[in-house]
């Protein structure tokens, strides 16, 4: 990985969405160097202006269209709610802005193809929010598979488990559900990785089946989605997820395990938290929902990273960082980029179309077939 061209470009940063994710996004903007102009948009306006004024940010509006065309803009981030990410996207791209956009690229997988395309004939550098591959045990995996030290990876496995109360809270945000399943919203964190991991593998076939016995009824949504894929060496990948884990489950969000099998080599991934275990007669909040408390918690199980001493420590520090230094030094950041991020919503949502119909999907499928 490089350090950089030795040029400094100086940033000036737009953030649109100004929530959970946006905030922290924004609040280590302020301490980045390179940083040197910082303006907010939140549809919320008591939400935006708070954050505004925590961080001392240079505007603030409701329009996102206003603040993206605005001169001193040079790069955008898009942290609204997962259905709201194609219009400040297009309005970035028209201005020609860098970008870093929250997954999905759109829950569209027609828009989510025309995005991409207008991303590339522009030539713009955009990366998508896959935080988790800026954690270290898989930075190092990463590593190791890509010298060979497993030999020619011949099949894998993911299992995904997680704390029901996250996907209740994402789709208490809005009415328009059918898009958020599972494997869209979570599981594209770990196909992300696991595909990032199988490089240079390009698979042909995914077959899957879903369930939803415990969320359908209350929440609309479904339960889990475990499938199997096939790649074009005819090594296979079982990628499975359960996000209807009861909310005394102690981790934050998920626990995962991988395995990765060569010809010559193993790698087992333990991503569980069980190795940090808080029990406690007085219940703790979680990080998520203070309301909703736990006698028992694996810390540091929350995905982005956890608070101490007032500040973000953990991957979305490192993986935000590294973007800031992306365009302020031309450092070379193991972010993913547009293309993968429009691969693994099309292939979340191949999994979802074979559950769907009870049969194997050919890949790859087209956007059109997957929004029919
Ligand atoms: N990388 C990660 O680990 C990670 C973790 C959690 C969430 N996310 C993603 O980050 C994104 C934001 O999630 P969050 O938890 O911060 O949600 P959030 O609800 O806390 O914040 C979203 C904000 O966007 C604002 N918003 C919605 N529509 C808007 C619009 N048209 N213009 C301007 N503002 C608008 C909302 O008012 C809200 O304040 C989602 O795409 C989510 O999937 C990523």
């Amino acid at each position: 990985m490089s350090s950089g061209n030795g040029k400094r470009k100086p940033i000036g940063l737009a953030v649109v969405g100004c929530g959970l994710i946006g905030r922290t996004r924004a609040e280590l903007a302020c301490d980045y160097p390179g940083v040197e102009w910082i303006g907010l948009c939140d549809i919320n306006e008591t939400t935006g202006r708070k954050l505004a004024e925590d961080i001392g940010a240079d505007y603030f509006t409701t329009d996102y269209a206003e603040l993206l065309k605005r001169s001193e803009v040079n790069a955008a981030i898009v942290a609204t709610v997962e259905n709201e990410h194609v219009g400040p996207i297009r309005a970035a791209i028209e201005q020609k802005h860098d970008l870093f956009i929250e997954k999905p690229l759109a829950t569209n997988a027609i828009e989510s193809a025309n995005i991409l395309k207008d991303i590339e004939s522009e030539g713009l550098d955009a990366v998508v929010g896959y935080t988790q591959r800026f954690r270290r045990k898989f930075l190092v995996s990463k590593q190791k598979i890509r010298s060979g030290a497993l030999g020619d990876v011949t099949s894998a496995t993911t299992r995904a488990f997680m704390n029901r109360l996250a996907p209740i809270l994402t789709v208490s945000k809005t009415e328009h559900r059918s898009k958020l399943t599972p494997m869209v919203v979570s599981g594209t964190h770990s196909l992300d990785l696991s595909l990032w991991f199988l490089e240079g593998k390009t698979p042909v076939e995914i077959y899957a089946r879903s369930g939803d016995k415990a969320l359908g009824p209350s929440c609309g949504i479904k339960d889990a989605t475990l499938g199997i894929f096939t790649f074009d060496d005819g090594s296979i990948w079982s990628m499975s997820i359960n996000w209807a884990l009861p909310v005394v489950w102690p981790a934050a969000i998920y626990t995962l395990e991988i395995g990765v099998v060569g010809t010559e080599g193993v790698l087992t991934i333990d991503d569980t938290h069980r190795d940090l275990v808080l029990a406690t007669e007085t219940p703790q909040p979680t990080i998520q929902s203070p309301e909703v408390k736990r006698n028992v918690s694996f810390l540091t199980s929350y995905p982005p990273g956890d608070v101490a001493f007032g500040q973000l420590w953990g991957p979305m520090r490192e993986e935000t960082n590294a973007w800031y230094g992306r365009i302020h030094t031309g450092m070379e950041t193991p972010h993913a980029t547009a293309a993968e991020g429009h691969r693994n919503l099309v292939l979340t949502m191949a999994m979802d179309l074979s559950a769907k119909r009870g049969e194997a999907v050919r890949l790859p499928v087209d956007p059109e077939e997957l929004e029919d």
